[in-house]
């Protein structure tokens, strides 16, 4: 079997990383790895594919920043000749960015069947851009890697059930297991921030909804400002947002109020992430990595990712972005700590085995249909 995978942006490769490292039990299966280039910066991709082991790409698309219609475009004009070529049996898809979008549609054009790795994943929220192409992704893909069991009772309601809908877990939490140790002996990101464990909050701020909304920018660096007083706040800042902030006039006041760094590789992340008092972000990947190092979390959006990590009591949605709500929402998330119980509804340890032995189950029943 020939499997082609796209990948091209920062939670990809952590994803990727997890299929790659249990893929060399598989010799039958011949790996093509195109990365689209969406990220390009060092500390969004190439930390990455070092950190996390990933093999080489054997194609970079070189696509870059652009509009969602440049970048999707680019992604399928310069993909359909490589598809041409290589005429895998499967193109992978992770997640939910315009490099998924773009790879499920050049893949299911040509008909080659699609695996999209985080399906039966709904927001509800059709202005997120990541939301179109969850959906999109799922409705062209022939079998869906799903993360949750409530996942797979969304796509039921869509239409889409077994044997194309699996529940395979996440694989992110393969990725976390694999390298937790490691990286609380590689990583001195707490040593170089001066940061005591439990001592301090992580932060991150990426989503467009956030980072392209004057309002809940302003909110968000208000209410930063105001947390500062009482908790130190550690925030690695993506170029998107730090642009965002500049435009807006914003940064001094953050800096003088946060500590602010790159965007970190991914060992310094897990470190500081699992050292944390508490996660505030508006990624779905932290908010699980977050769950996986039993840190409570609070969600900067007006969407829950999570639902079951909602009710378990880990992670607590913000749901409007004003300065007062997150204010609230990250004291009341100190006060009730580590909820008492921690049951994991992103599957088994090895989520990546999972889907793998569903795609060679998937390509057995269709050889037998
Ligand atoms: C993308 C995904 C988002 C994912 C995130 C992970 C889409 C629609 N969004 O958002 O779902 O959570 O990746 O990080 O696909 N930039 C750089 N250097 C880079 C890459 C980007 O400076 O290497 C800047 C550029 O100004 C660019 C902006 O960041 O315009 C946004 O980048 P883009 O790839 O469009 O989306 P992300 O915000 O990274």
């Amino acid at each position: 079997m020939k499997l082609l995978s796209v990948i091209g942006t920062r939670p990809q490769y952590v994803k990727a990383s997890a299929i790659f490292h249990e893929l060399k039990r598989y010799p039958q299966i011949k790996s093509v790895l195109v990365d689209s280039g969406q990220h390009y910066d060092d500390n969004l991709s190439e930390i990455f594919l070092r950190e996390l082991e990933i093999p080489t790409p054997d194609y970079n698309l070189g696509v870059g920043s652009g509009s969602h219609a440049d970048q999707t475009a680019g992604i399928i004009s310069k993909l359909d000749p490589i598809l041409e070529k290589e005429k895998p049996d499967w193109v992978l898809v992770y997640g939910d960015t315009n490099t998924t979008l773009g790879g499920a549609l050049t893949a299911a054009k040509r008909n080659i069947p699609v695996v999209h790795v985080e399906a039966g994943v709904r927001l509800g929220n059709r202005a997120m851009p990541e939301e179109i192409n969850r959906i999109v992704a799922d409705h062209l893909s022939t079998l869906l890697c799903v993360v949750t069991e409530s996942g797979m009772d969304l796509l039921a309601k869509e239409g889409i059930t077994a044997p194309n809908a699996v529940y395979c877990g996440d694989v992110m939490y393969d990725v976390c297991l694999r390298f937790k140790e490691l990286s609380a002996q590689r990583s001195d990101i707490l040593k170089k921030l001066k940061l005591t464990e439990k001592q301090f909050i992580a932060a991150t701020i990426h989503r467009a909804e956030n980072a392209d909304d004057a309002k809940h920018l302003a909110a968000i660096v208000d209410a930063f400002t105001t947390l500062s007083k009482e908790y130190r706040i550690v925030l690695p800042l993506h170029p998107r947002t730090r642009k965002a902030l500049e435009q807006a006039g914003l940064m001094g006041k953050l800096e003088a109020a946060v500590t602010i760094t790159e965007p970190l590789g991914y060992l310094d992340m897990a470190r500081l992430t699992s050292t944390a008092a508490l996660v505030a972000t508006d990624s779905g990947g932290l908010q699980r990595e977050a769950f996986f190092y039993h840190v409570p979390c609070v969600n900067i959006h007006t969407d829950v990712f999570w639902p079951e990590l909602e009710a378990m009591g880990w992670n607590h949605v913000v749901r409007k972005v004003d300065a007062p709500t997150i204010i609230a929402t990250v004291q009341n998330g100190l006060k009730k700590g580590t909820p008492k119980t921690w049951s994991n509804p992103f599957g088994s340890e090895n989520n990546a085995k999972a889907i793998i032995e569903a795609l060679l189950t998937y390509g057995n029943i269709r050889r037998t249909a």
